[in-house]
Protein backbone atom coordinates (compact mmCIF):
# COMPACT_ATOMS: atom_id res chain seq x y z
CA UNK A 1 0.00 0.00 0.00
CA UNK A 2 1.11 3.70 -0.54
CA UNK A 3 2.38 5.48 2.25
CA UNK A 4 1.12 8.27 3.82
CA UNK A 5 4.06 9.95 3.74
CA UNK A 6 4.27 10.07 0.15
CA UNK A 7 7.66 10.58 -1.02
CA UNK A 8 9.20 11.90 1.94
CA UNK A 9 8.56 8.70 4.47
CA UNK A 10 11.11 8.57 7.47
CA UNK A 11 10.22 4.48 7.47
CA UNK A 12 11.87 4.04 3.93
CA UNK A 13 13.68 0.59 4.71
CA UNK A 14 12.61 -2.65 5.82
CA UNK A 15 15.00 -1.89 9.19
CA UNK A 16 13.65 1.39 9.92
CA UNK A 17 9.80 0.16 10.41
CA UNK A 18 11.19 -1.63 13.42
CA UNK A 19 12.59 1.82 14.66
CA UNK A 20 10.56 4.44 16.86
CA UNK A 21 10.37 7.83 14.70
CA UNK A 22 8.96 11.30 15.68
CA UNK A 23 9.39 12.19 12.63
CA UNK A 24 12.05 15.10 12.13
CA UNK A 25 14.54 13.23 10.02
CA UNK A 26 12.41 14.42 6.91
CA UNK A 27 13.15 18.04 8.08
CA UNK A 28 15.73 18.82 5.21
CA UNK A 29 12.93 17.00 2.98
CA UNK A 30 10.94 20.33 3.99
CA UNK A 31 13.96 22.75 3.63
CA UNK A 32 14.19 21.72 0.38
CA UNK A 33 10.90 21.75 -0.80
CA UNK A 34 10.44 25.12 0.74
CA UNK A 35 13.65 27.09 -0.79
CA UNK A 36 12.86 25.14 -4.09
CA UNK A 37 9.15 26.79 -4.21
CA UNK A 38 10.90 30.40 -3.73
CA UNK A 39 14.27 30.03 -6.26
CA UNK A 40 16.55 31.07 -5.14
CA UNK A 41 19.03 34.45 -5.72
CA UNK A 42 22.65 34.96 -5.92
CA UNK A 43 24.56 38.67 -7.14
CA UNK A 44 27.78 38.61 -8.80
CA UNK A 45 29.84 41.34 -9.43
CA UNK A 46 32.63 41.47 -11.94
CA UNK A 47 35.56 44.26 -12.00
CA UNK A 48 38.65 44.98 -13.36
CA UNK A 49 39.97 46.56 -16.43
CA UNK A 50 38.25 47.51 -19.54
CA UNK A 51 38.97 44.88 -22.27
CA UNK A 52 39.96 41.76 -19.86
CA UNK A 53 36.79 39.86 -21.21
CA UNK A 54 34.72 40.01 -17.87
CA UNK A 55 31.35 40.31 -20.34
CA UNK A 56 32.52 37.04 -22.45
CA UNK A 57 33.51 35.19 -19.64
CA UNK A 58 30.20 35.70 -17.63
CA UNK A 59 28.44 34.94 -20.70
CA UNK A 60 30.63 31.43 -21.16
CA UNK A 61 29.92 30.86 -17.35
CA UNK A 62 26.08 30.79 -17.44
CA UNK A 63 25.80 30.02 -21.08
CA UNK A 64 23.80 33.15 -21.50
CA UNK A 65 24.24 36.38 -23.46
CA UNK A 66 23.98 38.80 -21.04
CA UNK A 67 25.31 41.46 -22.81
CA UNK A 68 23.26 41.72 -26.14
CA UNK A 69 22.76 45.33 -26.24
CA UNK A 70 26.10 46.63 -24.85
CA UNK A 71 27.93 49.71 -26.48
CA UNK A 72 31.65 49.54 -26.73
CA UNK A 73 32.47 52.99 -25.90
CA UNK A 74 35.38 54.38 -28.06
CA UNK A 75 38.35 56.45 -27.11
CA UNK A 76 37.33 59.88 -27.27
CA UNK A 77 34.48 58.77 -25.09
CA UNK A 78 36.60 56.62 -22.33
CA UNK A 79 38.03 59.29 -21.66
CA UNK A 80 35.45 61.63 -19.90
CA UNK A 81 34.16 58.23 -18.96
CA UNK A 82 33.58 57.68 -15.38
CA UNK A 83 32.90 54.41 -13.56
CA UNK A 84 29.34 53.14 -14.37
CA UNK A 85 27.55 50.62 -12.32
CA UNK A 86 25.45 48.10 -14.86
CA UNK A 87 23.10 45.65 -13.45
CA UNK A 88 22.05 42.71 -15.66
CA UNK A 89 19.28 40.18 -14.11
CA UNK A 90 18.77 36.79 -15.35
CA UNK A 91 16.62 33.95 -14.63
CA UNK A 92 18.01 30.85 -14.94
CA UNK A 93 15.78 27.68 -14.99
CA UNK A 94 17.39 23.68 -14.20
CA UNK A 95 16.14 20.23 -13.97
CA UNK A 96 12.72 22.83 -12.33
CA UNK A 97 15.38 24.97 -9.85
CA UNK A 98 14.89 28.54 -10.74
CA UNK A 99 18.15 30.87 -10.05
CA UNK A 100 17.65 34.28 -10.10
CA UNK A 101 21.25 35.78 -10.95
CA UNK A 102 22.12 39.53 -11.02
CA UNK A 103 25.20 40.30 -13.03
CA UNK A 104 26.91 43.78 -11.50
CA UNK A 105 28.72 44.87 -14.07
CA UNK A 106 31.51 48.25 -13.95
CA UNK A 107 32.21 49.30 -17.08
CA UNK A 108 34.77 52.55 -16.91
CA UNK A 109 36.60 50.66 -14.07
CA UNK A 110 40.30 51.59 -14.65
CA UNK A 111 39.82 53.24 -17.73
CA UNK A 112 40.54 56.84 -16.35
CA UNK A 113 43.71 58.71 -16.55
CA UNK A 114 43.83 58.86 -13.07
CA UNK A 115 42.11 55.46 -11.21
CA UNK A 116 43.05 56.78 -7.81
CA UNK A 117 39.32 56.75 -6.94
CA UNK A 118 37.89 54.27 -9.38
CA UNK A 119 36.66 51.27 -6.81
CA UNK A 120 34.63 54.40 -4.91
CA UNK A 121 31.70 53.74 -7.02
CA UNK A 122 31.91 49.86 -6.76
CA UNK A 123 31.94 50.73 -3.10
CA UNK A 124 29.05 52.90 -2.72
CA UNK A 125 27.07 50.61 -4.66
CA UNK A 126 27.98 47.83 -2.09
CA UNK A 127 27.30 50.11 0.80
CA UNK A 128 24.05 51.50 -1.14
CA UNK A 129 22.75 47.89 -1.05
CA UNK A 130 23.70 46.79 2.63
CA UNK A 131 21.79 50.35 3.47
CA UNK A 132 18.69 49.13 1.73
CA UNK A 133 18.70 45.61 3.47
CA UNK A 134 19.34 47.40 6.36
CA UNK A 135 16.33 49.54 6.30
CA UNK A 136 14.02 47.25 4.48
CA UNK A 137 14.93 44.51 7.65
CA UNK A 138 14.08 47.22 10.05
CA UNK A 139 11.40 48.76 8.33
CA UNK A 140 7.39 47.40 9.15
CA UNK A 141 7.02 45.10 6.20
CA UNK A 142 10.18 42.20 6.44
CA UNK A 143 8.19 39.96 4.86
CA UNK A 144 9.95 39.82 1.04
CA UNK A 145 12.68 41.83 1.37
CA UNK A 146 14.47 41.83 -2.21
CA UNK A 147 18.46 40.95 -1.41
CA UNK A 148 20.46 43.26 -3.84
CA UNK A 149 23.60 42.34 -1.73
CA UNK A 150 26.38 41.87 -3.71
CA UNK A 151 27.82 38.43 -2.84
CA UNK A 152 30.64 37.76 -4.77
CA UNK A 153 33.22 40.09 -6.72
CA UNK A 154 34.93 38.33 -9.62
CA UNK A 155 38.28 40.46 -9.79
CA UNK A 156 40.01 40.75 -13.26
CA UNK A 157 43.57 41.04 -12.81
CA UNK A 158 45.50 41.98 -16.45
CA UNK A 159 47.94 38.59 -17.66
CA UNK A 160 49.98 40.88 -19.29
CA UNK A 161 51.64 43.19 -16.25
CA UNK A 162 53.92 41.91 -13.44
CA UNK A 163 51.32 40.75 -10.84
CA UNK A 164 49.01 43.31 -9.40
CA UNK A 165 48.90 46.73 -10.27
CA UNK A 166 48.98 49.24 -7.70
CA UNK A 167 44.86 49.92 -8.94
CA UNK A 168 44.41 46.32 -7.86
CA UNK A 169 46.33 46.00 -4.75
CA UNK A 170 43.76 49.20 -3.76
CA UNK A 171 40.70 48.55 -4.93
CA UNK A 172 41.10 44.95 -3.68
CA UNK A 173 42.39 46.15 -0.16
CA UNK A 174 39.43 48.87 -0.09
CA UNK A 175 36.83 46.05 -0.72
CA UNK A 176 37.87 43.12 0.65
CA UNK A 177 35.85 44.21 4.30
CA UNK A 178 32.51 44.28 2.23
CA UNK A 179 32.03 41.52 -0.19
CA UNK A 180 33.43 38.15 -0.71
CA UNK A 181 36.46 38.59 -3.86
CA UNK A 182 37.58 36.00 -5.82
CA UNK A 183 40.53 37.24 -7.96
CA UNK A 184 41.35 35.71 -11.26
CA UNK A 185 43.61 36.10 -13.92
CA UNK A 186 42.06 36.69 -17.08
CA UNK A 187 42.70 35.55 -21.17
CA UNK A 188 44.91 32.73 -19.63
CA UNK A 189 45.02 31.40 -23.24
CA UNK A 190 47.77 34.60 -23.52
CA UNK A 191 50.40 32.42 -21.24
CA UNK A 192 52.62 29.59 -21.21
CA UNK A 193 52.31 26.96 -18.57
CA UNK A 194 55.58 28.25 -16.80
CA UNK A 195 54.37 31.84 -17.25
CA UNK A 196 51.11 31.22 -15.66
CA UNK A 197 52.42 29.22 -12.78
CA UNK A 198 54.87 32.27 -11.72
CA UNK A 199 52.24 34.55 -12.36
CA UNK A 200 49.85 32.89 -9.95
CA UNK A 201 52.81 32.19 -7.45
CA UNK A 202 53.67 36.24 -7.95
CA UNK A 203 50.05 37.04 -6.97
CA UNK A 204 49.14 35.04 -4.64
CA UNK A 205 52.49 36.05 -2.91
CA UNK A 206 51.58 39.35 -3.75
CA UNK A 207 48.26 39.05 -2.33
CA UNK A 208 49.42 38.00 1.30
CA UNK A 209 52.46 40.81 1.32
CA UNK A 210 49.51 43.75 1.26
CA UNK A 211 47.11 41.88 3.61
CA UNK A 212 44.09 41.61 0.94
CA UNK A 213 41.86 39.40 2.45
CA UNK A 214 40.01 37.82 -0.28
CA UNK A 215 37.33 34.87 -0.14
CA UNK A 216 38.53 32.03 1.96
CA UNK A 217 37.44 28.49 1.55
CA UNK A 218 35.25 26.99 4.49
CA UNK A 219 37.69 24.65 6.27
CA UNK A 220 37.16 21.42 6.11
CA UNK A 221 36.16 19.13 9.68
CA UNK A 222 38.39 16.42 9.83
CA UNK A 223 36.49 13.88 10.20
CA UNK A 224 34.68 15.13 6.72
CA UNK A 225 35.33 13.29 3.38
CA UNK A 226 39.03 12.77 1.62
CA UNK A 227 37.98 13.76 -1.43
CA UNK A 228 36.39 17.25 -0.05
CA UNK A 229 39.19 17.91 1.25
CA UNK A 230 41.87 17.52 -1.87
CA UNK A 231 38.71 19.43 -3.48
CA UNK A 232 39.49 22.32 -1.24
CA UNK A 233 42.96 22.26 -1.34
CA UNK A 234 42.73 22.38 -5.69
CA UNK A 235 40.55 25.43 -5.16
CA UNK A 236 43.18 26.92 -2.82
CA UNK A 237 46.09 26.59 -4.89
CA UNK A 238 44.31 27.70 -7.86
CA UNK A 239 43.98 31.07 -6.77
CA UNK A 240 44.00 33.41 -8.78
CA UNK A 241 41.76 31.18 -11.19
CA UNK A 242 43.66 31.13 -14.63
CA UNK A 243 40.18 31.48 -16.97
CA UNK A 244 39.65 31.74 -20.34
CA UNK A 245 36.21 32.71 -22.05
CA UNK A 246 34.21 32.25 -25.75
CA UNK A 247 30.99 33.18 -26.96
CA UNK A 248 31.35 31.09 -29.78
CA UNK A 249 31.32 27.53 -30.55
CA UNK A 250 34.12 25.97 -32.29
CA UNK A 251 34.72 22.73 -34.11
CA UNK A 252 37.92 20.29 -33.86
CA UNK A 253 38.53 16.87 -34.28
CA UNK A 254 34.75 15.81 -35.03
CA UNK A 255 33.79 17.87 -31.67
CA UNK A 256 31.72 21.23 -31.12
CA UNK A 257 32.87 22.82 -27.40
CA UNK A 258 32.90 26.40 -26.75
CA UNK A 259 36.74 27.76 -27.27
CA UNK A 260 38.94 29.86 -28.80
CA UNK A 261 40.14 28.99 -31.84
CA UNK A 262 44.05 30.31 -33.40
CA UNK A 263 46.18 29.58 -36.37
CA UNK A 264 48.34 27.38 -34.32
CA UNK A 265 45.40 25.37 -32.69
CA UNK A 266 41.90 25.25 -30.49
CA UNK A 267 41.93 26.62 -26.86
CA UNK A 268 38.79 24.39 -25.11
CA UNK A 269 37.35 26.83 -22.54
CA UNK A 270 35.79 23.73 -20.47
CA UNK A 271 39.42 21.65 -20.74
CA UNK A 272 40.92 21.78 -17.17
CA UNK A 273 44.38 21.80 -19.12
CA UNK A 274 43.71 24.90 -20.62
CA UNK A 275 42.05 26.80 -17.88
CA UNK A 276 40.64 26.65 -14.49
CA UNK A 277 37.10 27.46 -15.90
CA UNK A 278 35.37 24.56 -14.62
CA UNK A 279 36.65 24.67 -11.13
CA UNK A 280 35.35 28.22 -11.54
CA UNK A 281 31.82 27.32 -12.34
CA UNK A 282 31.53 24.20 -9.85
CA UNK A 283 32.95 26.20 -7.27
CA UNK A 284 30.59 29.32 -7.63
CA UNK A 285 27.43 27.33 -8.81
CA UNK A 286 27.56 23.58 -7.71
CA UNK A 287 29.60 24.10 -4.57
CA UNK A 288 30.30 27.42 -2.53
CA UNK A 289 27.31 29.60 -3.90
CA UNK A 290 25.60 28.96 -0.77
CA UNK A 291 28.84 29.70 1.39
CA UNK A 292 29.36 32.91 -0.43
CA UNK A 293 25.64 34.09 0.79
CA UNK A 294 26.25 33.00 4.43
CA UNK A 295 29.56 34.72 4.21
CA UNK A 296 27.96 37.88 2.83
CA UNK A 297 25.14 37.94 5.49
CA UNK A 298 27.04 36.63 8.49
CA UNK A 299 30.52 38.69 7.89
CA UNK A 300 29.97 41.33 5.62
CA UNK A 301 26.71 42.52 6.04
CA UNK A 302 26.99 41.67 9.85
CA UNK A 303 29.68 44.69 9.87
CA UNK A 304 27.74 47.19 8.40
CA UNK A 305 24.82 46.35 10.41
CA UNK A 306 27.40 46.76 13.45
CA UNK A 307 28.61 49.66 12.41
CA UNK A 308 25.24 51.74 11.69
CA UNK A 309 23.61 50.52 15.24
CA UNK A 310 27.10 51.81 16.67
CA UNK A 311 26.71 54.97 14.56
CA UNK A 312 23.50 55.42 14.90
CA UNK A 313 23.96 54.64 19.12
CA UNK A 314 26.49 57.78 19.07
CA UNK A 315 24.19 60.11 17.32
CA UNK A 316 21.46 59.19 19.75
CA UNK A 317 23.64 60.42 22.95
CA UNK A 318 24.64 63.40 21.47
CA UNK A 319 21.54 64.29 20.51
CA UNK A 320 19.92 63.18 23.71
CA UNK A 321 22.66 65.37 25.20
CA UNK A 322 22.35 68.10 23.24
CA UNK A 323 18.77 68.39 24.20
CA UNK A 324 19.26 67.28 28.19
CA UNK A 325 21.23 70.79 28.06
CA UNK A 326 19.15 72.80 26.28
CA UNK A 327 16.00 71.45 28.25
CA UNK A 328 18.11 72.16 31.49
CA UNK A 329 18.85 75.45 30.52
CA UNK A 330 15.65 77.05 29.22
CA UNK A 331 14.37 74.83 33.10
CA UNK A 332 16.99 77.12 34.58
CA UNK A 333 15.95 80.24 33.15
CA UNK A 334 12.48 79.74 33.16
CA UNK A 335 13.36 78.95 37.46
CA UNK A 336 11.88 75.67 36.82
CA UNK A 337 14.43 72.77 37.02
CA UNK A 338 14.38 69.63 35.36
CA UNK A 339 13.06 66.78 37.24
CA UNK A 340 16.12 64.24 38.11
CA UNK A 341 14.05 61.30 37.57
CA UNK A 342 14.04 62.37 33.87
CA UNK A 343 17.74 62.02 33.19
CA UNK A 344 19.03 58.56 33.28
CA UNK A 345 22.76 58.53 32.40
CA UNK A 346 24.94 58.72 35.70
CA UNK A 347 27.94 61.20 34.43
CA UNK A 348 24.38 63.86 33.62
CA UNK A 349 22.76 62.77 36.83
CA UNK A 350 26.11 64.08 39.07
CA UNK A 351 26.63 67.25 37.20
CA UNK A 352 23.13 68.52 37.40
CA UNK A 353 23.29 67.54 40.69
CA UNK A 354 26.49 69.48 41.05
CA UNK A 355 24.72 72.32 39.59
CA UNK A 356 21.72 72.43 41.87
CA UNK A 357 23.99 72.20 45.13
CA UNK A 358 25.88 75.15 43.61
CA UNK A 359 22.48 77.01 42.83
CA UNK A 360 21.45 76.52 46.51
CA UNK A 361 24.88 77.45 48.13
CA UNK A 362 24.43 80.40 46.06
CA UNK A 363 20.86 80.94 47.56
CA UNK A 364 22.03 80.33 51.19
CA UNK A 365 25.29 83.05 50.49
CA UNK A 366 22.61 86.03 48.91
CA UNK A 367 20.15 85.18 52.30
CA UNK A 368 23.49 85.66 54.49
CA UNK A 369 24.68 88.87 52.64
CA UNK A 370 20.81 90.46 53.02
CA UNK A 371 20.42 89.34 56.38
CA UNK A 372 23.78 91.01 57.29
CA UNK A 373 22.79 93.90 55.12
CA UNK A 374 19.85 94.37 56.51
CA UNK A 375 21.62 93.86 60.37
CA UNK A 376 23.86 96.55 59.27
CA UNK A 377 21.10 99.07 57.87
CA UNK A 378 18.83 98.23 61.15
CA UNK A 379 22.32 99.18 63.85
P1 LIG B 1 34.64 46.08 -21.09
O1 LIG B 1 33.18 45.80 -21.19
O2 LIG B 1 35.12 47.13 -22.00
O3 LIG B 1 35.09 46.27 -19.68
O4 LIG B 1 35.40 44.74 -21.64
P2 LIG B 1 35.32 43.29 -21.08
O5 LIG B 1 36.27 43.11 -19.96
O6 LIG B 1 33.91 42.90 -20.82
O7 LIG B 1 35.92 42.41 -22.28
P3 LIG B 1 35.11 41.66 -23.41
O8 LIG B 1 34.45 40.43 -22.88
O9 LIG B 1 34.30 42.58 -24.18
O10 LIG B 1 36.34 41.14 -24.32
C1 LIG B 1 37.22 42.03 -24.94
C2 LIG B 1 37.96 41.30 -26.06
O11 LIG B 1 38.73 40.22 -25.53
C3 LIG B 1 37.01 40.66 -27.08
O12 LIG B 1 37.57 40.80 -28.34
C4 LIG B 1 36.98 39.20 -26.68
O13 LIG B 1 36.73 38.33 -27.78
C5 LIG B 1 38.39 39.00 -26.15
N1 LIG B 1 38.43 37.95 -25.13
C6 LIG B 1 37.50 37.68 -24.20
N2 LIG B 1 37.90 36.66 -23.44
C7 LIG B 1 39.12 36.29 -23.89
C8 LIG B 1 40.04 35.26 -23.51
O14 LIG B 1 39.84 34.51 -22.58
N3 LIG B 1 41.22 35.17 -24.22
C9 LIG B 1 41.49 36.02 -25.24
N4 LIG B 1 42.64 35.84 -25.87
N5 LIG B 1 40.64 36.98 -25.64
C10 LIG B 1 39.47 37.10 -24.98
Amino acid sequence: PRSPWGRFDPYDSPEDQDKEYVGFATLPNQVHRKTVKKGFTFTLMVAGESGLGKSTLINSLFLTDLYKDRKVPNAEERISQTVDIIKHTVSIEEKGIKLKLSIIDTPGFGDAINNRESWKYVEDYIDQQFEQYFRDESGLNRKNIQDNRVHCLLYFVSPFGHGLRPLDVECMRALHEKVNIIPLLAKADSLTHTELRRKKMKIREEIKEFGINIYQFPECDSDEDEDLKTQEQILQDSIPFAVIGSNIQVESKGRKFRGRSYPWGVVEVENPAHSDFLLLRNMLVRTHMQDLKDVTREMHYENYRAQCIQNMTLMMVQEKKRSLHERFQAGREADFPLPLAAIDTEKERQIIEKDEELKRMQEVLDRIQEQMHSQRGGC
